[in-house]
């Protein structure tokens, strides 16, 4: 017997080992949007978590930052990367440690699909007739909301586990999508789930509102209708170009209204992909999982 809805949710208050991402992380994306903040200032909050601390300094030595001497503080680190780059690996670092009960090759590729679209996310903003400009706040919110836009997978999977294999069935057995058969059996999607989740972490609303729109853009608060359409197309792109895999069989849908409303052609396509596989051969996030 399927679960509904309202059960799911139910259960999702209750589940004490939902994937989190610690209090300094939901700290930092706030700093961050400040455009007075100090990098001191943010690199303090950060020292309080070693282990992100610890990965941050890595990342920050590896021969792609390095300049010429060992990267040993963390201002120093946020100065030579810049805070968003900073802010990037300490969400990545927490997403990646909530994905649990996936193979190694699953995992991988569910990785590879996160940060596929987050790229892909700012590279479609880049080639719409409107860019937002990178000293828009809400440009900020391209990469993460890409990064976290199927998080809610990671909790269908691992905690509705036998409701999920059924629908994830039926996909194979027909011809629809996830998210239309997750409404359909559930009454719920990864999409509402992953929103939900993310309004515990306290992150910005842009970004809840990128979650939970992403497979139904149109239906977004008009104040962030754009970035639930930038990412829509992102993942479209990225699931079609095989782009890692998120659990997606059956990949026909994305909003015409988000490609003419971003003003997309057809032929940026192939140089989009280009420059996401050119980022994501520079980038570290791609090499942090195992
Ligand atoms: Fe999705």
């Amino acid at each position: 017997m399927t679960m509904n809805r309202a059960k799911i949710l139910e259960k999702l208050a209750v589940i004490r080992d939902l994937p989190s991402i610690p209090e300094v992380v939901g700290k930092v994306m706030a700093l961050v949007k400040d455009p007075e903040i100090s990098i001191s200032r943010i690199s303090r909050f950060i020292e309080e978590d070693p282990v992100i601390t610890a990965k941050v300094l890595q990342i920050a030595n590896s021969p792609l930052f390095r300049g010429t001497r060992e990267i040993t503080s963390l201002s120093y680190a946020a100065s030579r990367l810049g805070l968003k780059e900073v802010e990037k690996i300490i969400l990545s670092i927490s997403i990646m440690k909530g994905i649990k009960g996936m193979n190694k090759r699953d995992t991988r590729l569910f990785w590879k699909h996160c940060v596929s679209v987050a790229l892909m996310t700012e590279v479609v903003n880049k080639f719409s007739k409107t860019p937002l400009p990178g000293n828009d706040p809400a440009n900020n919110d391209l990469f993460v909301g890409g990064l976290l836009h199927d998080i809610g997978l990671l909790v269908l999977k691992h905690h509705f586990t036998d409701e999920y294999d059924q629908v994830i069935l039926v996909c194979e057995a027909g011809e629809t999508n996830l998210y239309e058969t997750e409404l359909e059996m559930l009454g719920t999607s990864h999409a509402e789930i992953g929103a939900e989740l993310a309004r515990n972490w306290n992150i910005p609303d842009s970004v809840a509102a990128m979650i939970a729109w992403h497979h139904d853009p149109e239906r977004a608060p008009d104040a962030h209708l754009r970035l639930a359409q930038t990412v829509n197309i992102a993942d479209f792109i990225c699931n079609n170009q095989g782009l890692g895999f998120s659990g997606e069989v059956n990949i026909r849908k994305f909003s015409n209204t988000a490609w003419f409303a971003l003003g997309l052609k057809i032929e940026d396509v192939e140089e989009m992909l280009d420059e996401v596989k050119e980022k994501a051969k520079e980038s570290e996030l791609l090499s942090m999982i195992g």
